[in-house]
């Protein structure tokens, strides 16, 4: 018999630091990582082209069996999650799952700001797309968000060029840019999910006072309740505990810029995407 994994996608390496957390609270299934490194970064697409790339991806997973699938890149899940819910999974197959990492960062960040103010870094595409915005405007009307896109740091990380004077640069530059838009921010969404890798280094500029919030552990614990919500999905899920890496990268290329990510060695395939 087959695995039907749990599909996780990001446009490179970001949706690693997502895969990590959820391999740890959840290691029993088995997980399908596609990173779309090839065209990467998705930051600065329009939004048909991240839509069609991402669905790209997205079928490239079913075909291989998975059932439920975590856009764990908030590009993605900004310009091109709700299309695929709304418009592709009724024709593809309406008891296949996609589901995104906004809706369950934003509930969070709710209950975790004290002032209402809250700031968001994230690529120039999830700024434009008003998702967070959107977002906390319907859960918590209260709040007000101010953003700042930050179109250096996925290529920098990507690279692996984010721990140097350069990258210090860009970090100092556009924290403060956020926090010059407004000073009472107390909580800061990262809004990418390449940038718990650069956490600390975003700490440090930001100050004592505020909160830098990543999104690994909300999006495992919104995936571990879904789960226990969707009995009829958890147990459609094989629970072998694997990890099949694939990449539409060269599968050297990718191995080795993973264990910047990972922290290990790991053994991944190229995909063809068409
Ligand atoms: N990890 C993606 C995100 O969370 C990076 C986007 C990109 O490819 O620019 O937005």
């Amino acid at each position: 018999m087959g695995t039907t994994s749990i599909g996780i996608f990001d446009s490179g390496y970001g949706g690693l630091t997502i895969l990590n957390k959820i391999r740890t609270l959840l290691p029993q299934y088995d997980y399908i990582y596609l990173g779309d490194n090839a065209r990467t970064p998705y930051g600065a697409r329009s939004y048909e082209i991240v839509y069609q790339y991402t669905l790209q991806c997205v079928k490239a997973l079913f075909q291989m069996n998975c059932r439920l699938i975590i856009l764990a890149c908030n590009t993605a899940s900004a310009k091109a999650l709700r299309t695929i819910q709304q418009r592709d999974l009724p024709k593809i197959d309406s008891t296949l799952r996609v589901l995104g990492v906004i809706r369950p960062t934003v509930e969070a960040v709710g209950q975790i700001t004290v002032n209402k103010h809250v700031g968001l870094l994230a690529t120039s595409g999830t700024v434009q797309s008003e998702s967070y915005p959107a977002e906390i405007y319907k859960l918590f009307p209260d709040i007000i968000i101010s953003s700042e896109a930050c179109p250096m740091w996925v290529p920098m990380i990507e690279n692996n060029e984010f721990d140097n004077e350069g990258a210090d640069y860009f970090i100092k530059k556009n924290v403060k840019n956020l926090l010059l838009k407004d000073s009472k921010i107390d909580t800061i969404i990262l809004g990418c999910t390449h940038y718990p890798l650069i956490l600390k280094k975003i700490e440090k500029v930001a100050g004592k006072g505020v909160h830098v919030f990543s999104q690994g552990e909300v999006v495992t614990q919104s995936l571990a309740d879904y789960l226990k919500r969707h009995p009829e999905i958890e147990e459609k899920c094989t629970k072998g505990g694997s990890c099949l890496y694939l990449s539409t990268e060269s599968s050297e290329k990718f191995r080795s810029s993973a264990s910047i990510f990972l922290n290990e060695n790991i053994d991944a395939q190229h995909l063809e995407i068409s």
